[in-house]
């Protein structure tokens, strides 16, 4: 009998095609469909499930699927899933790894620009009739920050942090960082936490949301930043206290924010970050590239396929499981 994999949304592309011929596919395609279809018990006769970093993967989920037999995110992160649940039933967890990189990188980098240089700011005054000939130009007028000989500290040096110090070289930035791994980079002088807020123009987040990430620059932390830094989130909301930084920034000790993840997505309409002008938000969009989302989706279905044939995911998240 053919196994059943659920799809909790449509993917872009064509590699479905190729799942279809090794599996009977359920693509749900509603928010909530998971929940809902969890309250059904629709989901206890499936053995794959692909999901997005939207879908909860949690316990009362796992216990409604006995029959799972792997999980594949199209996602990097994968703090939306339980992953040590699954991994003491052995199941193979799949993310999307390496393609979305320079994507992110560049997504962090806009925000930098964008929060450093008023563009969004700047925008909405000129949408608002506010541009007028008594204010054309003046010296003071909209000033923002240098990125040339400031320094930017790079908050997780995985690969998207690397890359995001690449691009900061090209600016004629000085990069610090501070890396829970220790990883030496050319280029990139390792500091304490401590000392990354202390000395950053610019700092750019590119951590896992982990126990150990949650909440990490709360408001001690962010009391410790450099008067007048710009403080970028492109990793996941809940590392980055919202109310502290909305209170740094409206003391003016942080001079800008942007930011692409928050605590809760989608974000609240009251959220106090919205009301500060000098806050630039996107909506989870780093990786939101034609190119690159079809490389995760590429590699989501490669890991789902790898499962139906009883091989190792290409890019597992607990490949423990395969250990005898
Ligand atoms: C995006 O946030 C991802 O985890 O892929």
């Amino acid at each position: 009998m053919s196994k059943k994999v659920i799809i909790t949304q449509q993917l872009p592309g064509e590699r479905l095609i190729e799942l279809a011929g090794l599996c009977d596919i359920e693509v749900l395609n509603r928010p909530q469909a998971l929940a809902d279809a969890c309250a059904r018990d629709e989901l206890a006769t499936c053995q794959g499930l692909i999901c997005l970093l939207t879908d909860a993967i949690d316990r009362p989920l796992l216990d409604a699927m006995p029959n799972l037999e792997f999980v594949s995110s199209v996602s990097v992160g994968v703090d939306h899933i339980d992953v040590q649940a699954l991994t003491r039933r052995h199941i193979p967890v799949g993310h999307t790894p390496g393609v979305l990189v320079d994507t992110t990188a560049d997504a962090a980098f806009a925000l930098l620009l964008a929060a450093a240089r008023r563009v969004a700011e700047g925008d909405r005054f000129i949408r608002a009739g506010n541009w007028h000939p008594d204010n054309r130009w003046s010296p003071e007028f909209f000033l923002g920050k240098d990125f040339s000989g400031a320094t930017l500290g790079i908050i997780g040096l995985g690969a998207i942090g690397q890359a995001v110090a690449r691009r900061a070289a090209g600016f004629d930035m000085r990069v610090i960082s501070w890396t829970p791994s220790g990883r030496e980079v050319a280029g990139v002088d390792n500091v304490s936490l401590e000392e990354l807020l202390l000395r950053s123009d610019f700092v750019s987040v590119h951590l896992a949301l982990t126990s150990a990430t949650r909440n990490l620059l709360d408001a001690g932390k962010i009391a410790t930043m450099k008067p007048g830094a710009v403080l970028v989130n492109t990793a996941r909301g809940g590392i980055v206290n919202e109310r502290a930084l909305a209170q740094a920034l409206d003391s003016g000790h942080i001079y800008a924010a942007g930011l692409d993840v928050f605590e809760r997505e989608p974000v609240a309409m009251d959220n106090p970050l919205l009301g500060h002008p000098r806050v630039v938000v996107v909506p989870h969009i780093g990786s939101a590239t034609t190119l690159t989302r079809a490389k995760m989706v590429d590699i989501a279905v490669r890991n789902a396929l790898a499962a139906l044939q009883g091989l190792p995911m290409p890019h597992c998240v607990n490949p423990q499981v395969y250990s005898p």
